[in-house]
């Protein structure tokens, strides 16, 4: 049985204290959550340790990072690697967001080589896919999105894919409050799943969970995770305030 998950992906924001406040009143929200209805939280690098302290007592909440290094070890300044993630005790790592893919010029082989020291290091590997507005105008969308599928997993034995989470983020959503409808999430989280069938079977793909993100709110969150293949969000703006995630957070335990 397939997870439902929404993740906070906090991006470059909060600081130690804001952070910690922020996880004090998710908890003091009390999240309805089970072994297959899940949180994860993650916040910049320098919250993890911090963050991880705080989430000892909450069940079924999961520190996450939001990046690592396409290297083991290094001469690599200012980058952190997938080994230290994993001594910081964090369980999943976010690989692929679009404005890595955009502003740090993250190509398909960097996010491949990510994904491998991930799996390696034992990390969970939430991996992001999405097209840009040209991309949805020319209605190219399908087999855009399977090429970053193929580019950055498909090289995985069928044996790892129990450690990918797919999060689909078309560009044009993300920030802009221009949420894609619920069927045009559907249609490609249903897309997704068959390519990700033909490739590694039936099985793999009906147990992966593929999480939608793009300007997810608590006023859209309930439509969006009640659509067949959608199992979750990965949350940006949402995910910074705790009132707006628990929302959220509610919306995936009731669906
Ligand atoms: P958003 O970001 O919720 O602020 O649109 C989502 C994401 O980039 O993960």
């Amino acid at each position: 049985m397939r997870k439902k998950i929404v993740a906070a992906n906090w991006k470059m924001n909060l600081d130690l204290t804001e952070g910690a406040e922020l996880v004090n009143d998710i908890f003091n929200g009390s999240p309805q959550l089970t072994e297959h209805k899940i949180v994860v939280i993650a916040p910049p690098f320098i919250h993890l340790t911090h963050t991880g302290a705080q989430l000892v007592g909450m069940n079924h909440v999961h520190l996450g990072a939001q990046n690592c290094y396409s290297e083991a070890s290094g001469a690599y300044t200012g980058e952190i690697s997938a080994a230290m993630l994993k001594s910081a005790e964090v369980e999943y790592v976010i690989i692929g967001h679009s404005e890595r893919r955009e502003y740090f010029h993250e190509d398909d082989a960097m996010l491949a080589k990510k994904v491998n020291l991930a799996l390696a290091n034992g990390l969970k590997v939430i991996f992001c896919c999405g097209e840009p507005l040209a991309i949805r105008d020319a209605n190219d969308q399908n087999a855009y999105v399977e090429s970053q599928l193929i580019a950055g997993l498909f090289h995985l034995p069928v044996t790892a894919l129990t450690d990918i989470t797919i999060a689909y983020e078309p560009i044009w959503a993300i920030g802009t409050g221009r949420t894609a409808t619920s069927a045009q999430a559907q249609d490609m989280h249903a897309h997704i799943r068959t390519v990700l069938g033909n490739k590694y079977g039936d099985t793999v793909a009906a147990d992966t969970s593929i999480l939608y993100g793009g300007s997810c709110k608590p006023s859209n969150a309930a439509e969006l995770f009640a659509c067949p293949d959608v199992d979750g969000g990965l949350i940006g703006g949402a995910s910074l305030k705790a009132a707006e995630f628990l929302g959220i957070v509610a919306a995936m335990s009731n669906a």
